[in-house]
């Protein structure tokens, strides 16, 4: 994963990054409306914040070169249980990097779109891996 990067767009979302998570759900249960049910019991306020609270950990544990696998396992097995599907991921990923785009216009560069497409594959086949019964 290319840290540095990561890091950079994170960066510059992260002084706005309640209205960026409020985008980003409005934007995948917009574009994904077979998303909503499955947070129709949460508190969409707390969900922001700790989407963007583990967005930060997960950079900054790339950066440190940390081990994640453990901690995505745990939150794949969490999903699981939400009832999130394997199908479900790449609509987040697309939604993710959408709000990014709209966020930072050229600012968010070709290497950066990479950089989180990659990033989100590798954590989304560990956290699926996980759910796996
Ligand atoms: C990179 C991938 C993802 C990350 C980092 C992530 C992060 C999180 C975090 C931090 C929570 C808070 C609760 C917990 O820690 O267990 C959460 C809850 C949740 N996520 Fe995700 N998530 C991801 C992918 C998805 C996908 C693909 C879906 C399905 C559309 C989804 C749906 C949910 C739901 C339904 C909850 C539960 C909300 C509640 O407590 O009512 N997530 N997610």
């Amino acid at each position: 994963m290319n840290a540095l990067l990561l890091k950079e767009s994170f960066e510059m979302v992260a002084p706005q990054k309640e209205i960026f998570a409020r985008q980003f759900y409005d934007r995948l249960f917009t574009t994904f409306p077979q998303t909503r049910a499955l947070f129709a019991r949460t508190d969409m306020r707390r969900q922001e914040s700790s989407l963007m609270a583990t967005l930060a950990a997960v950079v900054a544990g790339v950066e440190r070169g940390e081990n994640l696998e453990p901690v995505l396992r745990k939150l794949g097995e969490r999903h699981y249980s939400y009832g999130v599907q394997p199908e479900h991921y790449p609509l987040v990923g697309q939604a993710l990097l959408a709000t990014f785009a709209d966020f930072l216009g050229p600012r968010f560069t070709p290497a950066m779109q990479d950089a989180w497409a990659q990033a989100f594959e590798v954590i989304s086949a560990q956290m699926i891996a996980a759910g796996e019964p």
